[in-house]
């Protein structure tokens, strides 16, 4: 059910102007976001989410070298016409699909001062209006895209969410962890609670809970305030959980346990595993890749 008094998600910011680092040498001349999972680079997976739960304005925020990412979105006016000659259009109808159903601005982020200070260079263009924050690299199989289990949960409450998962104790140190009190609401895909604070990468002994933050956000506007005045943490970088944490203070934020498969392929290790069940699922690719997987000496 929908509130005609809660102002409508109509962006998604993607941040895509961090280092990469753990993905080097790969990323020194190249973004993370455009390394391709099985034929399609990371980045389109997040778009697609995007498109797949209603919303068609998407903002990037981009750095140095990521101009490919600019490229890939645009018409490519010369590939489309050789695929046209030649009579290719499967090809063209790949090509053209994502291009044709997106408006995308580009901001760029100057120096990598981190995520917060990514989301911060979106101010004007966002506006005072509630968004969507998609990571590319957290890359979510997921039946209903989780963006759209988000908006579920946004669209019934005007609250801030932020998507978590149940983490193993011994990596729980990789990530922020919510804490949390219980929000008795079955509407969802999934629980849902309402975050009272957060701790970014804590010793799995100080964990406030097993449930980790992933790369899914809506927020309401109210996050600039706070991302204005967060100061500079370690490596001299704007945090968002930190600005998250003044923000949980203010207003409620929800946590959504969603459904779904998540991939870090930010990792290299992530990166290998989500291609291999990207590749085993898809119809045209699966069945003979699976014989493959089986004739080796595991
Ligand atoms: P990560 O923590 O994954 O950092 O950023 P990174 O630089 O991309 O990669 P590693 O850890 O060095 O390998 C989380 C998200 O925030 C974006 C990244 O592009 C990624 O989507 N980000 C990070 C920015 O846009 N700007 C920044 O200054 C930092």
């Amino acid at each position: 059910m929908i509130d005609s008094a809660i102002p409508i998600v109509r962006k998604a910011v993607f941040p895509a102007a961090g280092l990469g680092t753990r993905f080097l040498p790969a990323t020194k001349a190249q973004p993370k976001e455009m390394l391709p999972l099985v034929d399609k680079p990371i980045i389109q997976y997040g778009v697609e989410e995007v498109l797949e739960s209603g919303l068609d304005n998407i903002i990037m925020i981009t750095g140095r070298g990521k101009n490919s990412i600019e490229d890939h979105f645009d018409v490519s006016f010369e590939l489309e016409r050789i695929l046209e000659e030649k009579g290719k259009t499967d090809l063209l109808k790949v090509v053209r699909e994502i291009s044709d159903m997106l408006h995308i601005a580009y901001v760029r982020q100057k120096e990598a001062l981190g995520l917060g200070h990514a989301v911060l260079t979106v101010r004007e263009l966002v506006g005072q209006e509630p968004f969507a924050v998609l990571l590319a690299d957290d890359v979510i199989d997921a039946d209903t895209p989780v963006l759209r289990q988000m908006l579920d949960v946004y669209e019934a409450t005007g609250h801030s969410v932020i998507a978590v998962e149940q983490v193993k104790q011994e990596a729980i140190s990789s990530y922020g962890v919510v804490q949390i009190e219980p929000w008795d609401d079955k509407r969802f895909s999934g629980p849902v609670y309402r975050i009272h604070d957060m701790v970014e990468k804590p010793k799995p002994q100080h964990a406030p809970s097993d449930l980790a933050v992933v790369g899914r956000y809506i927020l309401t506007p109210a996050i600039f305030e706070f991302l204005e005045t967060t100061p500079r943490g370690a490596g001299g970088e704007i945090q968002l959980t930190d600005a998250l944490r003044g923000l949980a203070r203010r207003e409620p934020i929800h946590a959504l346990r969603f459904q779904g498969r998540r991939h870090d392929t930010g990792d290299k290790l992530g990166f290998l595993q989500a291609t291999v069940e990207l590749a085993l699922k898809r119809s045209d690719l699966g069945k003979a890749f699976r014989e493959y997987l089986k004739t080796l000496p595991l």
